[in-house]
């Protein structure tokens, strides 16, 4: 088998600096009435709450048996030490944390992060046996500029600097152009196929096809429950990573459940 086939989908809700923990709950609990056992059939779906959320998202997940697959926003590379204000990877692996967006695009932008830095947190994220969410993409000015692709795959070639096949292989690569996000405008379903195929491309090159092959990509950037089946056309496309329309439950359930609006 290989190609999208064997790529199981994955719908990821970014909450980003949104939602207490009591927020928190209500939505998880909302979410659990609205998504059913046959929709985790065929989507896996990650939850991203802000760092104080997860511990109270968690013991929900685990007391009410969801299939929520609890998910974090940022960690620190290091272990332990004086680095105040920050989170490490083993932190986040002890609360049953599967997934951690690395390098989001605020994170770039906003704190600074390089892909050298980028590259470290991914390291953290897999010794601590969790599954990295590697976020690229590029800026509008870039864009006009027509170097969506080699911005973008430059991102992906120094983001998993030093990664073996074997760890490539089980990585999310999420591309999300930055003036998509929340600002009401998508890529195209093409444009977004386009460089998700530039980046399997660039992966199959770096490392080899296989690896390339099973690589999860997504799609974020204003993705709602009225253009998710069309981006989920895409044959690199594996799925999306979700903000603004992760925070209201019914936008969000409608989302995971596209396969049932597809085409
Ligand atoms: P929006 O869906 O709000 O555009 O955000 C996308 C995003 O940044 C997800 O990480």
């Amino acid at each position: 088998m290989s190609g999208k086939s064997q790529r199981r989908p994955l719908v990821s809700g970014n909450w980003k600096m949104n939602l207490n923990h009591y927020e928190a709950i209500q939505i998880v609990q909302k979410l659990s009435y609205l998504v059913s056992k046959d929709d985790f059939e065929q989507v896996d779906v990650s939850l991203h709450p802000p760092f104080t959320d997860l511990r109270s998202v968690q013991t929900l997940i685990e007391a009410d048996e969801l299939r929520f697959v609890l998910g974090a926003q940022n960690c620190h590379h290091e272990n332990s030490g004086a680095f105040t204000g920050e989170v490490a990877a083993p932190f986040l692996a002890k609360l049953g944390v599967r997934y951690v967006i690395c390098g989001h695009s605020e994170r770039r932008q906003m704190f600074g992060e390089t892909d050298d830095v980028v590259a470290a947190k991914v390291g953290a994220v897999l010794v601590h046996g969790m599954t990295p969410i590697v976020c690229v993409g590029e800026t509008q000015d870039e864009r006009e500029a027509g170097q969506t692709l080699e911005r973008v795959t430059g991102q992906v070639r120094g983001s998993l600097a030093g990664r073996t096949a074997d760890q490539v292989a089980g990585i999310v690569v999420a591309y999300e152009p930055i003036w998509a996000i929340g600002t009401g405008l998508t890529a195209t379903a093409d444009d977004a196929q386009t460089v998700c195929q530039a980046i399997r491309r660039t992966i199959a090159e770096t490392w080899n096809d296989d690896t390339a092959q099973s690589t999860r990509l997504q799609y974020g950037g204003s993705v709602k429950a009225g253009n998710i089946a069309e981006i989920m056309d895409g044959s690199d496309v594996d799925g999306v990573l979700v903000g603004g329309a992760s925070l209201d439950p019914d936008e969000f359930a409608r989302i995971v459940q596209y396969p049932q609006h597809s085409r």
